[in-house]
C-alpha cells in the first residue's frame, strides 16, 4: 500500500484486524466483523489475561465504561453520540470504533452551519440526469446512505453545528431506518441493512447539546467523554500520539522524561488555575484539552529539528506552550505570565529540574508576542 499523509485507522491496523477476526469466537452483532469483546480490545489494548499470541497496544486511553456503553448502543438501535470538550478523543474514538466493527470508518458527514439534507440522504449528478434523466445511476447518495445500504457504520462529525432540517432528517433515517427518493417512479426505498448504525460527535464547548431537538436526543444514546486528568493517562496519549508523529516525519529523538513530565504538570497547573479563576478573562480561550498537549509538543520537536539543535529543550518547549495557548492578547499572555511569576519561578528557585529553563523560555516567547 503506498503512503498516505493520514491513513484511516482500518488501513493502519489492518494486520491487527486481521489477527483479532482470525481468533475472532466470540458471538457477532449482524454483520460486525469483530465481536463486542474484541471490539474492546482493539481499542483500549490486550492484557495477558486475554491470552492472545500477540500484543494489541492500547489505542484510546480512557474509561473502559465509555467503550463498551458505546459498544453496546452501536448493538442496539439507537445512535451513539458522543459528547465532550474539543480535543477529548471523540473523532478518534469513533474512527476506532468504526474500523473495528466494519472496516470502514470513512463514511463521514461534517456538520457546519451549512450542512444540508442533501449531505445526509442523496443529491444528483446533474449531468447524468440531463443525458439520461433520474435514475439510480444518476443518483449519489450520501455516505450516511452508502452506510445504510452497505450496513456499515456512518460517522457524523459535530452534530450540533448542523441545522434543525438536517437534525430533522436524521430523526427519520434512524427511526425509519430507511429513505425514500421521491423523484424516482421506482426502486425508491433505500432500507437499512442490519449492521447500520450511527457515531454522531459533538464539541460541548460549540452551540450546546441542549439545542438537539428532543425528538433526536431521544433516537442518540449520550455518551460523554471527559478531558482526561489522570496524569499517567495522559502521559501515555502523549507518548503515544509523539512516537506516531516522530515515525511520520522519519524522526530520531527521545524526548526526555523530565520534559515529558514538566509539560504534563504545566497543563495541570494551568487547568487548576482555570478551575479556579472567576471570570473568562482570568481564564485561557484554550480547553487544555490533551490534544493541544499533544500540538505543543509537536511544534516544539519539530521546532527544534529544523531550527534548533535538534536536541529537544525545555525551552522550546516552553515557547511553544505560550505560543500555542496566547490566543488572545492581552488577556491570555497576561494569565500565563502570571503563571510564570507565580508558580514556574518559585519552583525554578527552588531547583526543580528544568523548570529554570522552561522559565527563560516562556518569559522570551512572553516579551516576543507582547
Ligand atoms: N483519550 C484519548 N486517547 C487517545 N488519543 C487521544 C485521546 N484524547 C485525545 N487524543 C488525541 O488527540 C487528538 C485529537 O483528538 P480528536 O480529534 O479525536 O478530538 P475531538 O474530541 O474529536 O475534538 P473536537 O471536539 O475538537 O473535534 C487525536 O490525535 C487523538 O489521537
Ligand atoms: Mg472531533
Amino acid at each position: 500500500m503506498s503512503e498516505m499523509l493520514r491513513a484511516p485507522a482500518e488501513v493502519k491496523y489492518a494486520d491487527e484486524l486481521d489477527y483479532l477476526e482470525s481468533v475472532d469466537t466470540g458471538p457477532k452483532p449482524f454483520s460486525w466483523r469483530l465481536s463486542p469483546r474484541m471490539v474492546r480490545l482493539f481499542v483500549l489494548g490486550s492484557e495477558r489475561a486475554d491470552g492472545l499470541e500477540r500484543e494489541i497496544p492500547q489505542k484510546w486511553f480512557g474509561d473502559r465504561s465509555f467503550v463498551e456503553r458505546s459498544i453496546v448502543t452501536l448493538a442496539s438501535d439507537r445512535g451513539l453520540l458522543l459528547i465532550g470538550d474539543p480535543g477529548t478523543g471523540k473523532s478518534w474514538l469513533a474512527e476506532l470504533l468504526s474500523a473495528a466493527i466494519c472496516r470502514n470508518s470513512t463514511l463521514v458527514v461534517q456538520g457546519t452551519a451549512g450542512t444540508t439534507e442533501d449531505h445526509i440522504k442523496y443529491s444528483w449528478n446533474v449531468s447524468m440526469v440531463i443525458a439520461k434523466g433520474q435514475s439510480r445511476e444518476s443518483m449519489i447518495p450520501s455516505p450516511i446512505m452508502t452506510a445504510m445500504e452497505q450496513g456499515v457504520v456512518g460517522r457524523f462529525e459535530e452534530l450540533t453545528r448542523s441545522t434543525s432540517d438536517v437534525q430533522d432528517a436524521l430523526i427519520s433515517i434512524l427511526s425509519e431506518k430507511y429513505v425514500s427518493i421521491p423523484e424516482l417512479s421506482d426502486d425508491n426505498i433505500v432500507f437499512a441493512q442490519p449492521g447500520f448504525s450511527i457515531i454522531a460527535t459533538a464539541n460541548s464547548r460549540d452551540r450546546g447539546v441542549n439545542d438537539l431537538s428532543s425528538a433526536l436526543k431521544r433516537r442518540f444514546n449520550f455518551v460523554r467523554i471527559p478531558v482526561v486528568t489522570n496524569k499517567r493517562s495522559e502521559a501515555e496519549i502523549v507518548r503515544f500520539r509523539t512516537e506516531e508523529l516522530l515515525r511520520r516525519h522519519r524522526i530520531e529523538l527521545d524526548v526526555p522524561p523530565t520534559l515529558l513530565d514538566i509539560l504534563l504538570q504545566s497543563f495541570a497547573d494551568l487547568r487548576a488555575a482555570a478551575a479556579s479563576a472567576t471570570s473568562d478573562d482570568e481564564k485561557l480561550e484554550s480547553a487544555l484539552s490533551t490534544a493541544e498537549q499533544i500540538g505543543v509538543l509537536e511544534d516544539a520537536i519539530l521546532h527544534s529539528q529544523f531550527f534548533g539543535d535538534r536536541a529537544l529543550r525545555v525551552e522550546t518547549l516552553a515557547s511553544s506552550l505560550v505560543g500555542s495557548l496566547a490566543r488572545r492578547s492581552p488577556e491570555d499572555l497576561a494569565i500565563l505570565n502570571k503563571y510564570l511569576h507565580g508558580v514556574v519561578e518559585p519552583r525554578a528557585k527552588k531547583n526543580g529540574e528544568g523548570w529554570g529553563g522552561f522559565l527563560d523560555g516562556g518569559r522570551q516567547a512572553i516579551a516576543s508576542l507582547s
